[in-house]
């Protein structure tokens, strides 16, 4: 006879957290939200670990270089989308290792064959004023001069005038070589009195443009996630098909963690794609693994090498899977037992495997709600597709504006792989898993997300923590009945208009 579970599945909504007592030195200041990202041994440390426990989804709509460099820079992680051919992922993952604060890669760029009339073109599109001039007017061409504002005349100089016969030339051009800091950078910027100043290599091609702007991007960043050579962290997704191609490529572009994309990870194909990795690289390569639901799939994926594993069947805001296929559970249900699975796995091997509850979460506290349910860190796609810094389109609909939001398991997205059962992954699957849909634009991921870390800080407070291993151990949780949830909002008022 078919096994059947005791409790219901359970969601986030379904519960609440209560306070214990709030010493005087537990502040938000004093909160810490440093969490381990892989595995490690008790008692010793992660060799990876992230300022803020969110990283955002392995998917087209949300985690390109763009996201994972805002992400980085405020101490989460992004995790670049493998549904990609191999060498478009490579390329983002390359530019976010490049990324240095400040040092700018100039995205308007001309020849000197080029006319006022093709300056003035870009100019209108782009709303740059400062425009190098390279050999074959690429951004990594010899630098052959600067146009700015202040070499032409509109009224005086002619369109089809050539850059070459107005620009600034590079005899005159104060510059900086490829290497400097920003400091050195910023020097040279206020000794010149420049708004701009180019960093060349030593053959003289265009590196990047440094801006006048008077910041210590650290001091900014306090979170900041850094590698050893001070280059933002970033992580890639791969599949349990190309691995053996994609993850020397990842490794190669300098991709820090990996994590194995897949909607149902309790598989062979899983398993025997970390062997792979890991009898191949042994503990250099980390990488996580999942989606699970219960203590038995993470125990498998835990036995075969995973850093860490991902928790989550069904609960993603973009998510038909339980739907179409009847396979899930509730997000807080299957938490509450696979953290319960990891602390017996680290008292039983003395590895500790970090777990990360991925989709679902809708309200800011969700995302505390998950730590406390026993999570080391969360994984957030539409939360994140709402903000700037994701690659989807923003439109405006009605008088809203909105964002793009698809599925990986939607025909837009076509991430067979992603739901392979080893089949040929040229063929389309025969229904969708995911949909694709508009989310409401929300702005500057920077500025939602302090607000987040704040409200998160707030409640660790509440329960009397100062550290998310803390809080795994003191949160006091309870079950909501549905009288009680309308208790929780504002009611029986009328709210004013605002
Ligand atoms: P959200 O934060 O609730 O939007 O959920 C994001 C998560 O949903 C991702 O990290 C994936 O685990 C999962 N996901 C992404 N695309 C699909 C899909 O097409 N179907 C089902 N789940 C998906």
């Amino acid at each position: 006879m078919a096994y059947f579970y005791n409790e219901p599945s359970r969601t986030f909504s379904e519960y609440l957290l209560l306070p214990n007592l709030t010493k005087k030195e537990c502040i938000p200041e004093k909160v810490s939200l440093r969490t381990p990202v892989v595995r490690y041994k008790v008692g010793e440390k992660s060799s990876l670990e992230i300022n803020l426990p969110v990283t955002s989804a392995i998917m087209q709509s949300v985690s390109d270089a763009t996201m994972a460099i805002a992400l980085a820079r405020c101490g989460g992680l992004s995790f670049i989308f493998a549904s990609q051919p191999i060498d478009k992922q490579v390329e983002m993952v390359e530019k976010v290792k490049k990324y240095k604060a400040g040092f700018v890669i100039s995205t308007a760029n001309l020849s000197p064959e080029h006319t006022l009339k093709d300056l003035l073109a870009l100019k209108a599109k782009t709303g740059y004023s400062t425009v190098p001039v390279t050999e074959d007017g690429s951004a990594g061409g010899k630098l052959l001069g600067i146009v700015t504002s202040r070499d032409y005349r509109l009224s005086r100089t002619p369109l089809k005038c050539r850059l070459k016969e107005f620009m600034t030339p590079f005899d005159a051009l104060v510059y900086g070589m490829e290497g400097i800091s920003l400091g050195e950078a910023n020097d040279m910027i206020w000794d010149h009195k420049l708004n701009c100043l180019p960093i060349i290599t030593k053959d003289r091609r265009l590196a990047y443009l440094v801006f006048r702007k008077d910041y210590d991007d650290h001091k900014e960043n306090p979170e900041m996630i850094l590698d050893q050579d001070k280059r933002l962290v970033v992580g890639a997704g791969i599949n349990s098909r190309d691995y053996a191609e994609r993850v020397p490529a990842l490794l190669e572009a300098g991709a820090d963690v990996l994590c194995i994309d897949s909607s149902d990870g309790y598989s062979e194909w899983q398993g025997e794609t970390l062997r792979w990795i890991k009898e191949r690289y042994q503990d250099r390569v980390k990488v996580g693994a999942g989606n699970v639901v219960d203590k038995e799939g993470f125990t498998y994926l835990s036995d075969a090498g995973a850093d860490f594993i991902k928790v989550g069947i069904g609960g993603g805001s973009i998510c038909i899977t339980r739907e179409q296929k009847g396979i899930g559970r509730g997000q807080a249900s299957s938490l509450i037992e696979v953290a319960k699975a990891r602390d017996e796995y680290a008292q039983k091997t003395g590895i500790y495997v970090p777990i990360c509850s991925d989709g679902g979460i809708v309200h800011d506290y969700h995302m505390t709600m998950a730590l406390a349910m026993g999570a080391n860190f969360v994984m957030l796609g539409r939360y994140f597709a709402r903000f700037d810094e994701s690659p989807s389109r923003k439109l405006k609909i009605g008088s809203n504006f909105v964002k793009e939001y698809w599925g990986e398991g939607s025909n837009r997205a076509r991430n067979w792989e992603r739901y392979d059962y080893g089949f040929d992954s040229e063929q389309k699957l025969e229904f969708e898993e995911g949909i694709d849909s508009y989310v409401p634009y929300a702005g500057k991921l920077k500025d939602n997300l302090d607000i987040s870390i704040s409200k998160m800080k707030s409640t660790m407070c509440n329960c009397g923590a100062t550290s998310i291993d803390q809080l795994h151990t003191v949160a006091k949780l309870t079950l909501v009945s549905s009288t009680s949830i309308i208790e929780g909002g504002a009611h029986d008022v009328i709210q004013k208009e605002t």
